[in-house]
């Protein structure tokens, strides 16, 4: 894996990460074997399409996979320590304080009966004790602002609070105790186009202020390309290309990135929208070889025998596919560039 960002250090190193659910008809395996590191105050964005694995990666990496769910292999390290095989009462101490997650459907699982002030006191008195009442108000009013809430809110209950309301006291819990890593999921997909542009700010203005490092997930390309430094497409449990933001947009790499850039509607140009099926095998037994063969335009046979690795094509630019082979200067060619190859 290269070195992103000059030659800062990983805060995040996800090495062989399997999560899989048991069902009687055998494990599907949803999360397959990923890698990827986040840097010291990056926003990487995990994308693919529905049910690719990216909220059972999320749930992995902050160790939070339940039954029929488990861990089947792989690390995770956050800032050199590893995450798998803490104790529960250690990684309660991770969570929020170090790795916060921001679930997929955050502003439902909100306590209805309590006031939110309540709900973000709680988790500070969890990790930090009791303290003085004027402080721990303070600190939570503190919080409501940064993520741009009127004081009001403190006294609201959830029913009060419209959704993008609830889904930035959703991010004002989890920068509550000043965490090193968020992991956002699909953190705007359920609110409307102009309140998704405001949290999404929201998210960004807080990044800067904390500095803090990001796993964002979504579906909304565009919005993905204001918002973070890096991408990763994930296809079914796989990332198969991890890309800076702006290479993503100009030259995707892996055949499934680019249907994925190729389907994002431009004004522009008015193109036929490109509707593709979803994943085409049964996670329970995905194929030999490359996990996206079913659906290639591209296809070889070597495809169908050998998983791609994960090549470092150009600067910044991992891709997982055959497509890419490596000459004896180091350099890559694009088989489809080659004369007499279509
Ligand atoms: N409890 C479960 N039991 C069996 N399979 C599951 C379970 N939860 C998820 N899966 C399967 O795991 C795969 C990954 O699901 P996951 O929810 O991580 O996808 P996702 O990329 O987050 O999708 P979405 O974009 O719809 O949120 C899917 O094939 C899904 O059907
Ligand atoms: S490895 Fe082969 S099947 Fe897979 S994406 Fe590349 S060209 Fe397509
Ligand atoms: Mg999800």
């Amino acid at each position: 894996m290269s070195q992103q960002n000059g030659q800062k250090k990983p805060v995040l190193e996800v090495r062989g990460l399997k999560v899989y659910y048991e069902t009687p008809k055998g494990d599907v395996l949803a999360v397959d074997g990923i890698d990827f590191d986040l840097y010291q105050g990056e926003t990487l964005g995990l994308v693919g399409e529905s049910g690719c694995g990216k909220s059972t990666a999320a749930m992995g990496i902050l160790q939070l996979t339940v039954p029929p769910g488990r861990i089947a292999g792989g690390t995770v390290l956050l800032n050199g320590e590893s995450l798998l095989g803490l104790s529960d009462e250690k990684l309660r101490q991770f969570r929020w304080v170090k790795l916060a997650l921001i679930p997929q459907g955050a502003m439902n699982s909100l306590n209805p009966t309590m006031r939110v002030s309540d709900q973000i006191k709680d988790v500070i008195i969890a990790h930090e004790g009791r303290q003085a009442n004027k402080d721990i108000k303070a600190r939570v009013l503190e919080l409501l602002s940064t993520v741009g809430l009127p004081a009001r809110v403190y006294d609201m209950y959830p029913h009060e609070l419209s959704g993008g309301m609830k889904q930035r006291a959703c991010i004002a819990m989890a920068i509550a105790l000043n965490p090193t890593v968020i992991v956002a999921d699909e953190s705007t997909s359920a609110l409307d186009v102009v309140v998704q542009r405001v949290v999404a700010q929201t998210m960004l203005k807080v990044k800067e202020k904390l500095g803090v490092s990001m796993i964002m997930i979504g579906h909304d390309m565009g919005l993905m390309a204001q918002m973070v430094d890096r991408i990763a497409v994930m296809y079914a449990g796989k990332i198969v290309e991890i890309s800076p933001v702006r290479a993503m947009f100009s030259e995707p790499k892996h055949p499934y990135s680019q249907l994925l850039i190729e389907s994002v509607p431009s004004l522009k140009e008015r193109k036929p929208l490109k509707i593709t099926e979803g994943i085409t095998h049964d996670p329970r037994n995905p194929p030999p070889g490359c996990i996206f063969q079913l659906r290639c335009p591209f296809v070889m046979d070597v495809c169908r025998q050998i998983a791609p690795p994960m090549q470092e094509v150009k600067p910044g630019q991992q891709v997982a596919c055959h497509l890419y082979e490596k000459q004896q200067d180091g350099s890559f060619i694009d088989v489809r560039d080659v004369v007499g190859n279509t």
